[in-house]
């Protein structure tokens, strides 16, 4: 089969989320994503390296018979052999099918894990799926730079709240920056962009020195639903601005979208940021 070849090529686009702050909204966003991607009718699968704390399941009602910790213990035994699509857990919601490879379920598993295998479990996915969306924690540990360096884009999201989490959302500007990835590789993504904040998002951009690339409203209910009925909002029936935002993000990911001036127009006609940036 192709995926058990060892030269078959490893052609599947890795999109990364993360942050320098925690409940920015990675998971909920990298849920939507997938699904998105999915309905578009791309091979999909979402892997959750939030190793100790993942989402992905809980967010979308899985429970997962295996998780990337028993990847870990087969490739010691098996190599490069190991079927790691025999390791996913499917999502299906009215007819939108995508896999999930999930973390571990139990802390010491997830202590455990050498982030060489979780490479070598992301390489080998890229032979099977088209997109590869990858869940991950809000800090720089040997992991998560590991999945950085292998994203085609990283999401980079932040929001705007408090003075620390700019902070820190500068900090990891600046250090993404010094990795010397390619420009188009990292893509800033404001969410949760309407919440109350005194804090001016002009301000916020000159000092990150890059302006946000997608704005995503904020939305506490529509979010949280989706949560509890573990059905992504991209896939529910009903119309929301939020789940709408989310899918020109995808549509802008894969090139299908507005173009990006008038993405850039539409998106500052939409909002109050267009007030901010007069
Ligand atoms: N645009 C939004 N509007 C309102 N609420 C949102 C929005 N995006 C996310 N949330 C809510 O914020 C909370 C955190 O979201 P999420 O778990 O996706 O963040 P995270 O960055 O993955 O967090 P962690 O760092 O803990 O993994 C959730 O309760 C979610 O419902
Ligand atoms: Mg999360």
């Amino acid at each position: 089969m192709a995926e058990m070849t060892q030269a078959a090529p490893a052609n599947g686009i890795v999109i990364t989320f993360f942050s320098t702050a925690s409940a920015v909204g990675k998971t909920l966003v990298a849920c939507n994503m997938a699904s998105e991607l999915a309905r578009e009718g791309y091979r999909v699968c979402l892997v959750d390296f939030d190793l100790q704390f993942g989402d992905v399941c809980n967010y979308l009602k899985l429970e997962p018979l295996r998780t990337l910790a028993d990847v870990q213990r087969t490739m010691q035994v098996e190599g490069d052999s190991c079927r790691v699509q025999d390791f996913l857990t499917p999502y299906e919601h009215g007819g939108v099918h995508f896999s999930v490879l999930a973390s571990p379920t139990k802390l010491e598993e997830a202590y455990n894990i050498h982030h060489d295998y979780a490479v070598r479990a992301v390489r080998k996915l890229q032979q099977s799926f088209d997109y590869i969306l990858i869940d991950m924690t809000s800090m720089f540990s040997t992991l998560n730079l590991a999945m950085l360096d292998l994203s085609t884009i990283v999401t980079f999201l932040g929001i705007v709240d408090f003075i620390p989490t700019i902070k820190n959302m500068k900090i990891g500007m600046d250090t993404l920056k010094t990795l010397n990835y390619d420009k188009n590789k990292i893509r800033l993504v404001l969410n949760r962009s309407d919440s109350k904040t005194r804090i001016g998002l002009a301000d916020v951009q000159k000092l990150l020195g890059e302006p946000f690339y997608h704005v995503l409203p904020n939305d506490f209910r529509a979010a949280s639903d989706s949560i509890r009925d573990g059905v992504p909002l991209v896939l529910a029936p009903k119309q929301n601005a939020l789940g709408e935002a989310l899918k020109e993000l995808v549509a802008r990911y894969t090139n299908h979208s507005s173009t990006p001036a008038e993405a850039e127009e539409k998106q500052q006609e939409s909002s109050w940021l267009s007030r901010l940036f007069s």
